[in-house]
């Protein structure tokens, strides 16, 4: 007779000390909890564009929802061909992944075992960890300086065992980023086994003359590995889509460890026609330039510190990002408290459209005074 039995013994034992991915709140859950319309919701926690994805995209993707009986093109031909062509590089050069969080696990997949170990940042994006922590593997992780990659910390942190060094361009969360300068520096004293994840989901956000070049080392055949999203710029994080840009041979790695059909079809027509919609990106570089000018005065002005940031995110100090984060919440805003990245006197919030953001600075201001006097009722009389 077979017992069968929910014991765990025989899972992979380092999977229980993985920790779970806490995404930003998603709205109905807070309109549910509130018991309020969620479209009186803001949510600026996951760093999304708050345009929405261009209409042309929203176009192709009613013009192909007739097809979704058919598998999708599991080579993304289209899709490569659009990104070699405007990124000046062979279709082989690019991969494509359900979200380029799917092309860190695939890099993981390809590169990690558990003898080896990766660099990163710190903080820096969360499914580094994850990734670390899903094959096993060792994570030396470099405190930033001034909230900035410390490169040469991280040349430091290498070892004989490092496989993977990971560097978020611009990164998340502090919205900060290491110039072409730098990086050209750091690439020059690189061990030569060493790969370089350069994960640059927000770079489209600045205009392309600051750009830093990175698209110059997989011309040059270095082992680097650029990571792309559609989840920011173009505005389509719900229907997962990112790539991966890297010589050919590093690609054709990544395509073995992929699943054969893993972006849908509505997600590559609507990322080709996103990539032609120059004026959509250009309205969302100035809507969040405009934003950020907003939040810096707003944060002077309220005499609280924060980072200066080149994303559509901006990190401020505001004594205690729990407590914050849920006041606002109260307040039908949902931002992201920064203890899991250890920052917990800190919240992230998204740039969104101006409305949104003066009713972010007006949601503070309330709760930092409420905060205020309830120190100073609590606070034991002077005699
Ligand atoms: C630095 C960084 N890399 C990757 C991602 C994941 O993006 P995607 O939606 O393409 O999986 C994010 C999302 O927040 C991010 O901030």
């Amino acid at each position: 007779m077979y017992c069968y039995s929910t014991s765990l013994n025989s899972m992979n034992p380092w999977i229980k000390k993985l920790p779970i991915y806490e995404p930003g709140r998603p709205i109905e859950d807070l309109a549910n909890e509130l018991g309020e319309d969620p479209r009186s919701i803001i949510k600026l926690a996951s760093n999304e564009n708050a345009l929405g994805p261009s209409p042309l995209s929203v176009e192709a993707i009613q013009r192909a929802l007739s097809t979704v009986h058919l598998y999708p093109d599991g080579g993304n031909c289209h899709l490569r061909e659009a990104l070699a062509e405007k990124h000046r590089l062979h279709p082989d050069q690019f991969l494509m992944g359900n979200g380029s969080n799917e092309m860190i696990e695939l890099v993981g997949h390809a590169y990690l075992d558990q003898a080896s170990n990766i660099v990163m940042g710190e903080p820096a994006f969360l499914v580094y960890k994850l990734v670390a922590a899903l094959f096993d593997v060792g994570v030396h992780a470099i405190p930033l300086k001034s909230f900035r990659h410390d490169l040469d910390g991280m040349l430091a942190g290498i070892d004989e065992k490092t496989k993977i060094v990971f560097i978020s361009n611009p990164n998340n969360p502090t919205g900060t980023m290491v110039n072409e300068e730098a990086i050209d520096e750091f690439m020059g004293q690189l061990p030569a086994h060493i790969l370089v994840v350069f994960d640059e989901a927000y770079i489209e956000l600045l205009s392309p003359n600051v750009q830093p070049n990175t698209i110059k080392y997989v011309q040059e055949g270095r082992r680097v590995c650029l990571l792309r999203t559609f989840s920011k710029t173009y505005g389509l994080a719900g229907l997962r889509i990112g790539y991966a840009i890297a010589p050919k041979e590093i690609i054709g790695l990544l395509s073995r460890v992929r699943q054969p059909f893993n972006v849908n079809t509505l997600a590559q027509v609507a990322a080709l026609a996103a990539l032609k919609d120059e004026d959509h990106v250009a309205r969302t570089r100035d809507l969040v330039s405009d934003g950020l000018k907003y939040y810096a005065a707003s944060f002077k002005k309220l005499k609280l510190a924060y980072v200066p940031s080149v994303t559509n995110f901006i990190l401020v100090n505001v004594g205690s990002g729990r407590e914050v984060f849920e006041a606002l919440q109260r307040q039908r805003i949902i931002v992201r408290p920064m203890d899991a990245y250890g920052l917990p006197e800190y919240v992230r919030i998204t740039v969104g459209t101006r409305d949104q953001n003066m009713k972010v600075i007006e949601a503070i201001k309330k709760t930092l005074n409420h905060k205020c006097l309830q120190l100073q009722a609590d606070s034991p009389r002077r005699k």
